[in-house]
């Protein structure tokens, strides 16, 4: 059987088509970056708009390369949850029409469970049950994983979201959008410990949320002193390339503190002894390194895609494959659902 699978939750127009076995035919992926980096994120007007000129193009391609007709295709998947209200619609309506010109069923994706969906499609075998852990530029989120349609949302941040931080520390420090791997970048000269950055709720150990937002602050607080968001920029320009250096790296190193800290308090707690790592910031070299040390230390499995698979793509879109086996198709009501599910309050 064979999936086509859309995804236009954020900034991406992406499809992808695969097999029920999870072999990928083919993926497609217009970046955005160029059209928002001028705005230092992503601004959601033009978001849609830009889905509406390449959303025919990406999936003419999609079925291109995978040598594949719509009549040769099963069923249509899209991602309907979480991400930009107009982004979204735009990739759920190319879905329905497919459907309904094809005669084909349709499928629904959840953005976030399908970037922890990639770890089961790079490792090639089975990942569940396990700890989900999702952070990207919109959404930093842990799951207890019972199995690839049981999904149970059990931290989340309350601001910020990883990624969001990684972009507004390096508009702060005069770095370029995305920030994540300028931050990366920058990081990769400067000394971590130089400034001990705060690490929220990170000693909490009743609690598996993030909080990002004052991590962000105290980086503003630091380069210009507490005052408006628009001293910031001049007084950026003021820092040596070795200062940007140090702030990026014990930012970075702050973030992943409290990202490994959870990851490993949410296993701890659960007793699960796999950890599925998805979304943006998964990208980045240094988290990974400390992940891989973390695993070893505490005896558990982790799984983190190759990179293709950490920033939005189609092929993740392949969780999808498990409501088709489990029957759980969608009818042509189907709408949008901007804001993720959260876990339940304690
Ligand atoms: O998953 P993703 O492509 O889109 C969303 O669903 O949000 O994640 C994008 C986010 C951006 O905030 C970007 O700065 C961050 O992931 N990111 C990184 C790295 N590469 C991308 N963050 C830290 N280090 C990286 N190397
Ligand atoms: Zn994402």
């Amino acid at each position: 059987m064979k999936l086509l699978t859309i995804e236009t939750t954020c900034d991406e127009t992406a499809a992808a088509v695969i097999t029920d076995d999870l072999k990928v035919l083919s993926s497609v992926v217009a970046s955005q970056d160029a059209l928002h980096k001028r705005f230092g994120g992503v601004v959601p007007e033009i978001a849609s708009r830009a889905h509406v000129e390449r959303i025919l193009p990406v999936i003419d391609e999609a079925l291109r390369k995978a040598n594949t007709k719509l009549s040769d295709l099963d069923a249509v998947a899209v991602a309907n949850t979480p991400g930009l209200a107009g982004s979204l619609l735009i990739g759920l309506t190319a879905a329905k029409t497919i459907c309904v010109a094809a005669n084909l069923p349709l499928l629904a994706v959840n953005h976030l469970q399908a970037h922890v969906y990639a770890c089961r499609i790079a490792s090639g075998r089975d990942v569940f049950p396990c700890i989900g852990m999702v952070v990207s530029g919109g959404h930093s989120n842990l799951y207890r994983c019972d199995g690839p349609t049981d999904f149970t949302p059990i931290g989340g941040t309350i601001d910020d979201a990883a990624g969001e931080a990684f972009d507004k520390v390096a508009s702060l420090l005069g770095l370029p959008y995305p920030g994540g791997p300028s931050i990366e970048r920058a990081a990769r000269t400067g000394d971590p410990r130089r400034h001990r950055f705060p690490r929220p709720l990170l000693d909490d150990p009743e609690h598996l949320n993030f909080s990002f937002s004052g991590l962000k602050t105290a980086v503003r607080y630091l380069v210009s002193g507490p005052g408006k968001i628009e001293d910031v920029k001049p007084a950026a320009c003021k820092l040596s390339p070795q200062d940007i250096a140090d702030l990026a790296a014990s930012f970075q190193e702050a973030v992943i503190d409290c990202l490994v800290g959870k990851a490993e308090l949410a296993l701890q707690n659960t007793g699960y002894r796999t950890l599925c790592v998805g979304g943006g910031v998964a990208a980045n070299g240094r988290f990974r390194t400390r992940l891989e040390d973390s695993a070893k230390l505490n005896r558990y499995e982790l799984h983190v895609p190759p990179l293709a698979l950490c920033t939005d793509n189609a092929v993740m879109g392949a969780i999808a494959v498990e409501r088709l086996r489990a029957g759980l198709f969608e009818d042509l009501s189907l709408d949008i659902s901007p804001v993720p599910e959260r876990a339940a309050k304690r």
